[in-house]
C-alpha cells in the first residue's frame, strides 16, 4: 500500500516537472512577399442608438460636469482619438432601418420624439442627429459612415439625405442644410444601403434585397468630390447562400459586401454566458467560437472570388465582437456588458485574421464602442475607463495603412478538454518609415511559448515592446480600479542572429517595433 502509494507520487511528480519544464515553441517565417495594404478602415468602430451608447456615451446632458463641446463627452473623443479610430458607423443596427433622418435635423427642442422599438422600448428626443453625428466626427478625425435605411424609409428619403450631406449647390436640400448651419457639403463617402436586410432590416430575401439595392443604389448619388463607397447589407454568419446571391445579382455594383458575425461565449443566443464571471470550459469555447471568423472571412472571399477575382468588392465586417449576458441589474435592451482579458485576447485574435485576409477584408466595425457589448469605453455619470479592448486598439493602430507583411505560422496547440485550438496567431507590418511591427497573441492560459520568427529581406537591429495581460482571464478594469489591466513595457524579446526569439506570456497579447 505503501510503496503504491509512494509509486503514485512519483509519477505525478513527474507529470508536474513535465508540464511545468516542458516549454512550448511556436514558428513563423515573415516575408516582404505582397504588395497589399492593410487598410486602416478595419480598425473602425460602430454606435447605434441603443443603451447608454449614443445617449450617455458619447453625447451627454448640458448638466454633466465633463468637458463637452455642445453635448459630446470630450473625454470619450480624446480616448478614440488618441486610438486613432477610422471611421464611425451610425445609427444602427437595426435602429436604423426605422430611424428618419428628418426627424433629427434642425432645431433641437422642435424635433419629433421616437420610440425606440428595437432596444428597450425608450423614447429618443432626437436631440442626437446628423449635425451631431457629423460634428463628433470631426472632433475624432474620424471618417462617417452612415447607415441608410431601406426597411422602413423610402428611395426618395435616402436620396434626399444623401443631398442634404453632400451638394454643393442650389437645391431644396443644400438650402435646408445650409439654414441648419452648415454652408459647406459634409461629404460622406461610406453609405451603407440598409442593414441586416434578412431580418430586422425588412426580413428580405436575398434575392428580394438585391433587386431592392439596385433601386435604392440608383437614386444613392455621387455629388462632386463625394463618390459613396455603397456597402450591400450582406450575410450574417454563415449565410452563404446570401453572399452567392448579392455577388451574382450585385457585383461589382457595390464597394462593400457587410459580413455580421458575432462570438456568444456558449454559442447559445439564449444564455449566451457572463462578461466577467466564467470558468476555462468557457474562455476556451468563447476562442473557439470567435475562431469561426477564420472560416467565415475564407469562405465568404471564395463566393466572392468567383465574381470579382480582381477583388475590387470589400468584404466589409461591421458588426463583430463578443457577446455575453447583460450585466446583472440592468435593462436588457440596452446590452450593457463588462469586458475582460478574454475579450482583449478575442479582439486581437479577431484582428489578426482581419489584417492576415486584407486582400478582401478592407473595413470592419466592433460592435460598439461605448457602453454597449464589446466596448473600448464605458461611462458612469462624470467617469470613464478604457477597456482591456480599448488597450488592444491602442496596441494594433501602428497596423493601419502599413504594408502587409504575409505570416507562415507552426503554433503549439491549447488544448482543453480533448479538444484542440492554435495557441498562437500573429500579424506583422511595415510602415511608411520602415518600422516593422508584429503583433502576437497567446490563448494559452497556462503556458509561455517561445516563438522564433525568420524575417526574410527585412532589415532590423533594435526591438521595443509592449504587452497587455493579466492574472486572470476574468480580470476587468472597473470604475473603482480603472487601470488593473493596462499596457506595460515588454522586453522578452530578442535579436538572435537573423531570428527574432519572443518568451510570449500565458494569455497575453504582445505588439514589437522592429528598426
Ligand atoms: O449590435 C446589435 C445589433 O446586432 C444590431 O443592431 C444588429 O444589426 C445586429 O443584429
Amino acid at each position: 500500500m505503501h510503496r503504491t502509494l509512494k509509486l503514485s507520487l512519483l509519477v505525478l511528480l513527474a507529470g508536474l516537472s513535465f508540464d511545468t519544464y516542458a516549454q512550448k515553441t511556436a514558428n513563423v517565417a515573415i516575408s516582404t512577399d505582397s504588395k497589399l495594404t492593410i487598410s486602416r478602415f478595419i480598425y473602425g468602430q460602430f454606435a447605434e442608438h441603443l443603451g447608454h451608447g449614443v445617449y450617455g456615451g458619447f453625447w451627454v446632458d448640458k448638466t454633466l460636469p465633463v468637458p463637452k463641446q455642445d453635448r459630446i463627452r470630450l473625454d470619450v473623443v480624446n480616448a478614440l482619438k488618441r486610438i486613432k479610430i477610422p471611421d464611425l458607423r451610425w445609427p444602427g443596427g437595426c435602429f436604423a432601418d426605422e430611424y428618419h433622418w428628418r426627424d433629427g435635423i434642425g432645431p433641437r427642442l422642435q424635433r419629433p420624439k421616437m420610440v425606440n422599438t428595437n432596444w428597450g422600448n425608450v423614447t429618443d428626443d432626437n436631440s442626437f442627429g446628423t449635425s451631431e453625428f457629423l460634428e463628433l466626427c470631426q472632433l475624432i478625425g474620424c471618417e462617417p459612415y452612415i447607415a441608410g435605411n431601406v426597411g422602413s424609409g423610402t428611395v426618395e428619403e435616402m436620396s434626399k439625405w444623401i443631398e442634404y450631406l453632400n451638394l454643393d449647390g442650389e437645391s431644396t436640400m443644400a438650402t435646408l442644410r445650409k439654414q441648419n448651419g452648415h454652408p459647406a457639403p459634409y461629404k460622406v463617402t461610406f453609405w451603407g444601403v440598409g442593414n441586416e436586410s434578412l431580418g430586422c432590416g425588412g426580413n428580405m430575401t436575398p434575392e428580394f434585397y438585391t433587386d431592392q439595392y439596385k433601386r435604392y443604389s440608383a437614386y444613392a448619388k455621387n455629388y462632386p468630390g463625394a463618390k459613396l463607397k455603397k456597402i450591400a447589407s450582406g450575410p450574417n454568419s454563415d449565410d452563404y447562400n446570401w453572399t452567392e446571391v448579392c455577388m451574382k445579382n450585385i457585383g461589382t455594383g457595390m464597394w462593400g459586401l457587410s459580413l455580421h458575425y458575432y462570438t456568444i461565449p456558449s454559442g447559445n443566443w439564449g444564455h449566451k454566458g457572463s462578461a466577467t464571471k466564467f470558468e476555462e470550459k468557457e474562455y476556451f469555447n468563447t476562442m473557439v467560437n470567435g475562431l469561426k471568423m477564420e472560416e467565415l472571412v475564407t469562405k465568404h472571399s471564395a463566393i466572392m472570388d468567383k465574381y470579382d477575382p480582381e477583388k475590387r468588392v470589400a468584404l466589409v465586417v461591421d458588426e463583430w465582437g463578443v457577446w455575453t449576458d447583460v450585466e446583472p441589474g440592468t435593462n436588457p435592451g440596452f446590452l450593457y456588458q463588462q469586458n475582460s482579458l478574454r475579450d482583449a485576447l478575442l479582439a486581437a485574435t479577431t484582428l489578426n485574421i482581419f489584417n492576415n485576409h486584407c486582400d478582401r477584408v478592407k473595413m470592419a466595425n466592433l460592435a460598439q464602442t461605448v457602453n454597449v457589448l464589446q466596448s473600448l469605453i464605458l461611462t458612469d455619470k462624470e467617469k470613464m475607463l478604457l477597456t482591456p479592448t480599448y488597450h488592444i486598439f491602442d496596441l494594433y493602430k501602428v497596423h493601419q495603412d502599413a504594408k502587409y507583411l504575409p505570416v507562415k505560422l507552426n503554433s503549439p496547440d491549447y488544448e482543453f478538454d480533448g479538444k484542440k485550438i492554435p495557441a498562437v496567431s500573429l500579424t506583422a507590418s511595415q510602415d511608411a518609415s520602415g518600422k516593422i511591427h508584429v503583433s502576437l497573441v497567446n490563448l494559452d492560459p497556462h503556458n509561455n511559448i517561445t516563438v522564433t520568427a525568420k524575417l526574410d529581406g527585412l532589415e532590423w537591429n533594435h526591438i521595443t515592446g509592449q504587452v497587455l495581460t493579466s492574472a486572470n482571464l476574468t480580470d476587468i478594469n472597473t470604475f473603482q480600479h480603472p487601470n488593473k489591466i493596462h499596457i506595460e513595457n515588454f522586453s522578452n524579446a530578442k535579436k538572435d542572429g537573423d531570428k527574432l526569439i519572443v518568451d510570449l506570456p500565458a494569455k497575453s497579447v504582445v505588439t514589437l517595433e522592429l528598426n
